[in-house]
């Protein structure tokens, strides 16, 4: 069976922890796009590990992982991620593979993605880390991809800056560059996740355009990214919180008002912990977004949504949701493409009591409360899709599962 698993938001979802979860029952995990700009935390007998580049599985010391596509790859930062993993035991020798097809990131696209961004007349509040420079260099046709390492013209004709820069690690690389069609091909029996970076909201194509990364972090962008069709896709789960959050700039019409509601950002932020794994930026905070995230169901074909933090509102009194946009006179229940609209969109909320309870000491659905239950169905009615499983607490063990997703 092969599984996507990707963000319905803007990212940081929890696909790290979901995808260790579910990493349990797959033999290969394959992160199919972006690149260091992810940060994806797995939390494991109190260790956090902060994976940027490398696949969520890798914590298992069985799974096999590889680097797709998809990917803008920074050597550095993948070889520096990969002796964090060891120091800390885990041992990474021969289960770490990068497609062939996969593009390198060079220190100067880093440079210039900074530089960038801030003569931006609107910036982006990009991470930073080059993703937008690889990715349009790769557009271009002048990127350079891990298999043309070997090509010894194409390493002749690189900047002598680039040249001096990947060469030193041109003899580790060799080993673990596969040609992923192939390699998956081989193992077509295997249990396989597609594991997505960013989310929905910041893919190229169907996301909040220009406030989006540059790759596909949609359900396609598993096909294409992983080197497979997409009827070989069996699932695509959605990952969602059950409020909403985004770093960066750009439109966020559930966002939580400075004024009237600082007290309830301040209070999700901190019991959340909404802080960037990547570049430790505060995350703007705001309601769950449901005419944001039936989109994301419809543009990405979820067949199941993964709820999760949804502990972070075990304390309080009410709770609200985000049911369509007043933008002027008009009562919106369509995710629009315009910025301008989404921008002037004022959310239509919808109130819930709160549980007042402490759902991270549940171990079955059947145990949460009523409220709980109600906020969870009425999302399932809202965007047409089951949440098969339910995410209350960072842990392994602080996860809810329905319906497994790896049985039919
Ligand atoms: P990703 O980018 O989608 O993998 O998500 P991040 O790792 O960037 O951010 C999610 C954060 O929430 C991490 O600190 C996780 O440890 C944490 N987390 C994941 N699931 C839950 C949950 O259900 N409840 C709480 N309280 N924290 C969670
Ligand atoms: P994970 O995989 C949240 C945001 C950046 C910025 C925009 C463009 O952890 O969910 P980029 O450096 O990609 O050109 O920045 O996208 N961004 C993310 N936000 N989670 C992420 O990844 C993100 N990756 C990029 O903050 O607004
Ligand atoms: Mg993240």
């Amino acid at each position: 069976m092969k599984l996507v698993v990707i963000g319905a938001q803007w990212g940081d979802e929890g696909k790290g922890k979901i995808v260790d979860y579910l990493a349990n029952e797959a033999q290969i995990i394959v992160r199919f796009s972006g690149g260091a700009n992810a940060g994806h935390t797995i939390v494991l007998d109190d260790q956090e590990y902060a994976l940027h580049l490398i696949p969520s599985g890798i914590l298992y010391p069985d799974k096999m992982v590889v680097l797709g596509a998809g990917m803008v790859i920074d050597p550095v930062a993948m070889f520096n991620e990969l002796s964090m993993l060891n120091e800390r035991g885990i041992e990474t020798e021969g289960r770490v593979f990068i497609a062939d097809r996969a593009h390198i990131v060079f220190p100067r696209y880093t440079e210039i993605d900074r530089e960038r961004d801030l003569k931006r007349k609107q910036p982006i509040g990009t991470t930073g880390r080059g993703i937008g420079i690889s990715y349009s260099m790769k557009s271009e046709r002048d990127g350079i991809r891990f298999a043309d390492l070997a090509w010894k013209q194409k390493m002749d004709e690189l900047d002598r800056a680039d040249r001096d820069f990947i060469e030193p690690f041109i003899d580790r690389l060799r080993p673990m560059i596969v040609d992923l069609s192939y390699y998956l091909k081989h193992r077509h029996n295997a249990q396989i996740l597609f594991e997505g970076a960013q989310g929905t909201l910041l893919d190229l194509d169907n996301g909040t355009y220009p406030y989006v990364s540059s790759g596909m972090s949609c359900a396609a962008g598993a096909a294409v990214g992983g080197c497979v069709g997409p009827r070989a896709l069996d699932g695509v789960l959605g990952v969602f919180k059950a409020y909403t959050t985004r770093v960066g700039n750009g439109p966020f019409p559930s966002e939580f008002d400075k004024d009237s509601e600082d007290d309830l950002c301040r209070f999700v932020r901190e019991t959340g912990r909404e802080y960037g794994v990547t570049t430790g930026r505060p995350r703007r905070c705001g309601y769950l977004d449901l005419v944001a995230l039936r989109y994301a169901c419809i543009t990405n074909s979820i067949d199941s949504l993964v709820m999760t933090h949804l502990d972070v509102y075990d304390a309080l009194d009410e709770i609200k949701a985000c049911v369509a946009y007043r933008i002027g006179s008009r009562i919106v229940e369509d995710f629009p493409a315009s910025i301008e609209d989404l921008n002037n969109a004022k959310p239509v909320l919808r109130s819930f009591p709160g549980w007042k309870r402490n759902l991270s000491d549940r171990l079955t659905y059947e145990e949460f409360p009523t409220p709980a239950m109600e906020y969870i169905e009425l999302i399932e009615r809202f965007c047409e899709t089951p949440i098969t499983i339910v995410s209350v607490g960072y842990e392994r063990k602080a996860t809810i599962i329905r319906k497994s997703p790896w049985r039919t």
